[in-house]
C-alpha cells in the first residue's frame, strides 16, 4: 500500500474560519464592526443556491453579517448594474459578490466591471487581477487563494517544483497558473494546460504538482501522474448517481481510486478544496472589514 495524505479542506477551514471568528470578536470588543458580506444571487441554478447558501452559514460561523439579494432570472443588465451601484456606495457593506454563472442576457464581463474593486472579495475586477499579476496587496480569486493555503498548511514545499495547472478559466486556472508561478507564492516553474493543449498527459507526468480545473470528471488517470507527485483537485461535476438523495454525486477531475496511490497528497471531492473556496472568500471579507488592501 502506497503512503498517501488526504489533503483535509473541510478541518482546515474550520480551523481557520475559527481564527477569524476570534478575530472577529476581538475587533468587536474594541469597538470596531462586524464585516459585512453581500452577495447577489440570480436564478435558481441547484449549485449556484447550494454555493450560496454555504456562504451565508460560513459568514455565520465567522462572525460577519451576511445579506443575500435574489432576482429572478428575467432581471434586466440594468437592474442588475442598479444593485451593483446600490452596493458599492452602501457604507456598511464591506464587500459582496454576484454569484456566476448569470443568464445569458446579461455581460457578466460588464457586471464584474461595475463592481467597486475595494469590495470585490471574489477578485474579479480586473484591478483586482492586475494587483495579482504583480504582486500588490489585493483580493485574490477564492479557489487559488484556498489551494495556496492549504499547501501552505501541509507544508507541502512548492519552490523550484514543476506545477501543472490543468484549465485556463478566469476564475481559477489563469490566477492558480500567476500565483504558483510568483516567488513569494507558489514559486514554481508553472505549465498551463487545457483542451486544446498537445502532449497533455506528457506534461503531466512530469508534474510535481497538479492542479486540475478542468471540470471533466476523472480527466486525470494513473497513467498521467508522476509517482509522488501532489495532487489538486478542483472539479465539481455533479454527475447522476441514484443512491444519492439529492440524486447526484459530485465527482471530481481526478480518477481519486487509482491516482491516489501514486501521489504524496491528495485532495479528495467533496472535503478538499470547495471548503477552502469558501473559507478564502470568508479570509477576503474581513479583509475587506478591516480595509486591509484599499483604504
Ligand atoms: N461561481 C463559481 N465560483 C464562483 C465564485 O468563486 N464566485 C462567484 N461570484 N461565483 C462563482
Amino acid at each position: 500500500m502506497a503512503e498517501y495524505k488526504i489533503i483535509d479542506g473541510k478541518a482546515t477551514s474550520i480551523a481557520i474560519k475559527k481564527e477569524i471568528a476570534e478575530e472577529v470578536e476581538r475587533i468587536v470588543a474594541a469597538g470596531g464592526k462586524r464585516p459585512h458580506l453581500a452577495a447577489v444571487l440570480v436564478g435558481h441554478d441547484g449549485g449556484s443556491e447550494t454555493y450560496v447558501k454555504n456562504k451565508v452559514i460560513a459568514c455565520e460561523q465567522c462572525g460577519f453579517v451576511s445579506s443575500l439579494i435574489r432576482y429572478e432570472e428575467n432581471v434586466t443588465e440594468e437592474e442588475l448594474l442598479a444593485c451593483v451601484n446600490r452596493l458599492n456606495s452602501d457604507e456598511n457593506i464591506d464587500g459582496f459578490i454576484v454569484q456566476l454563472p448569470l443568464p445569458k442576457h446579461i455581460d457578466e464581463q460588464k457586471i464584474i466591471m461595475a463592481i467597486d474593486y475595494r469590495k470585490d472579495v471574489d477578485g474579479f475586477h480586473p484591478i483586482n487581477v492586475g494587483r495579482m499579476s504583480i504582486g500588490l496587496p489585493c483580493f485574490v480569486s477564492a479557489t487559488p487563494l484556498g489551494i495556496l493555503t492549504l499547501l501552505r498548511h501541509y507544508n507541502i514545499e512548492t519552490s523550484g517544483k514543476k506545477c501543472v495547472v490543468l484549465g485556463r478559466s478566469n476564475i481559477v486556472g489563469k490566477p492558480m497558473a500567476q500565483l504558483m508561478m510568483q516567488k513569494q507564492y507558489g514559486d514554481c516553474t508553472v505549465t498551463v494546460c487545457h483542451s486544446h493543449s498537445q502532449n497533455l498527459k506528457e506534461e503531466c507526468k512530469q508534474a510535481d504538482i497538479i492542479i486540475a480545473a478542468i471540470g471533466r470528471p476523472h480527466f486525470v488517470t494513473a497513467d498521467m501522474v508522476k509517482p509522488g507527485a501532489v495532487i489538486v483537485d478542483v472539479g465539481t461535476t455533479r454527475v447522476p448517481d441514484s443512491s444519492k438523495k439529492s440524486g447526484f454525486k459530485l465527482t471530481g477531475d481526478v480518477d481519486f481510486e487509482n491516482v491516489a496511490p501514486l501521489a504524496s497528497y491528495i485532495t479528495p471531492v467533496p472535503g478538499g478544496v470547495g471548503p477552502m473556496t469558501i473559507c478564502s472568500l470568508m479570509k477576503n471579507t474581513l479583509s475587506a472589514g478591516k480595509k486591509e488592501f484599499y483604504k
